[in-house]
């Protein structure tokens, strides 16, 4: 452990995956001798780590950059940088227009000590070399969460998918899965020091698959495999690709009380020409064929999504198939956004951003219109109902309140001056709104 002392202030945006990256980036950091802090005036170094997913996640970033950099005028000797998967997407350009000191994309963190320690003003760093085989698997991530009570655990990088409207395999490189053995000990490492909550991350979980010597390894086996650390260790996992979801991974989730129930289940579009040319390999009816089956096998699995309106093309009818299949399936909770066209993906370069502005918002709207009168359907279908809550901590709204989710992930709210955050309670439903069950606590 080297004695730089430097600290380091990360700004992190975009999904839980990049949330755990910013774990991963502060352990590779803390080893040589960097400290977190979460105070920018304080840092030396300050990075926002980002996302590229829609232009307005990254038009909201272009505009953190330039507040980072602001603190230069009166702290010269602070470095800025970005990392993530807007570095990989832009790479030198984010040197010239974002006026930063390095730049890593989200398989050169372990270089990143090297081009902090190099980057001077008019030296800019640079490495946005993606990798096939790196896992960080061995990297164990200095928690950022506040309450020490759930934690991420990544468990594969990359996607192999191409769905047309997504940068997501382009700024991550090709899917790899990560060791179990690093994974089982990273969850119950966690769990000996408290934890009572993993989620396990990937762009397509089901797709998970190791292979070393004689020993295989499935999105169902290591599920299993986690879940046997401990009764009291609840498992959670995301994201579910609607083409690979098995039935091998419903019956493990059945056969688990811990593992939670609740499946993240991105539909996209409900319509089948929409599907095809969104490169998603199933179709509406394979769609709903899997919500009966997770139905079927488990009656009270909470079902959430990720949706897009406005997509290449997208007529009324394809628009009103989107809005039927949500009518049908009844999502505790959505998602939703409409297409923003991304340079590079298989749709920007094929089909013309064709819906205008004012359809997208309008079908978008129509969408979040249908949903929440469809969350509050489904709270309101869990009122009498008791469950099992993980305490987070106090409630939001009003912190004499605690909170935590179901295993359905529904948040609850209870009035309860007693337990604490990791806690295990029970409480009944006595009402809701279309985002929280408000319960009361059962002895
Ligand atoms: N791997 C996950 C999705 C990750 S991206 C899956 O396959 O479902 C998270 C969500 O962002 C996607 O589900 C999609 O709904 C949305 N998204 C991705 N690209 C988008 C784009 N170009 N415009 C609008 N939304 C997009
Ligand atoms: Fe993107 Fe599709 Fe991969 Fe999800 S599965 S990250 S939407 S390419
Ligand atoms: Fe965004 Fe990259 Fe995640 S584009 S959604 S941070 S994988």
């Amino acid at each position: 452990m080297s004695s730089n002392s430097k600290k380091v202030y990360i700004e992190t945006y975009g999904c839980q995956m990049n949330v755990n990256d910013t774990e991963v980036i502060f352990a590779i950091l803390a080893n040589e001798g960097f400290i977190r802090t979460e105070d920018i005036a304080e840092a030396d170094v300050i990075m926002a780590n980002t996302c590229s997913i829609r232009d307005n996640a990254e038009q909201r970033i272009w505009g953190r950059i330039e507040q980072f950099n602001l603190q230069k005028n009166t702290r010269h000797d602070v470095l800025t940088g970005i990392v993530g998967c807007m570095a990989e997407r832009l790479k030198e350009k984010l040197l010239d227009k974002g006026n930063v000191d390095f730049v890593a994309g989200p398989d050169a963190y372990r270089n990143l000590p090297r081009l902090i320690a190099d980057a001077a003003p008019g030296h800019p760093q640079i490495d946005t070399e993606l990798s096939r085989e790196e896992t960080y698997g061995d990297i164990k991530p200095v928690r950022i969460d506040k309450n020490g009570v759930s934690a991420f655990i990544s468990i594969m990088r990359g996607c192999n998918n191409v769905c047309s409207y997504c940068v997501v395999p382009y700024t991550r490189g090709v899917e790899r899965s990560r060791d179990p053995r690093t994974i089982i000990e990273e969850a119950r490492n966690l769990f000996d020091r408290g934890y009572k909550e993993v989620t396990l991350l990937g762009q397509n979980v089901d797709s998970y698959h190791w292979k070393c010597d004689r020993e295989e390894v499935s999105f169902a086996s290591l599920l299993e495999q986690v879940a046997h650390i401990s009764p009291d260790l609840r498992i959670r996992f995301s994201t579910s690709n609607p083409q690979d979801f098995s039935d091998e991974v419903l019956m493990v989730m059945a056969k688990y009380d811990n593992i939670c129930k609740h499946i993240h289940f991105p539909v996209q579009s409900g319509s089948n020409r929409i599907l095809e040319k969104m490169r998603r390999r199933y179709t509406r009816e394979w769609y709903l064929e899997r919500v009966s089956r997770i139905r079927e096998i488990i009656p009270d699995c909470g079902i959430t999504t990720d949706v897009i309106a406005g997509f290449c093309s997208e007529t009324e009818e394809d628009h009103k198939d989107t809005l039927s299949l949500f009518d049908i399936v009844g999502f505790d909770t959505a998602f939703m956004f409409y297409y923003s066209e991304r340079p590079g993906t298989i749709s920007q370069r094929n089909y013309p951003d064709d819906v205008d502005i004012e359809t997208k918002t309008r079908r978008l709207n129509e969408i979040i219109a249908l949903q929440g009168k469809k969350s509050l359907e489904s709270y309101r279908k869990d009122i009498g109902k008791v469950f099992r809550v993980l305490v987070e901590g106090p409630s939001k709204k009003d912190p004499a309140d605690l909170c935590g989710r179901a295993s359905n992930n529904k948040m609850c709210v209870f009035a309860d001056n007693i337990h604490k955050a990791g806690d295990y309670v029970d409480v009944e439903v006595t009402g809701c709104t279309s985002a929280t069950l408000l319960c009361r606590l059962l002895d």
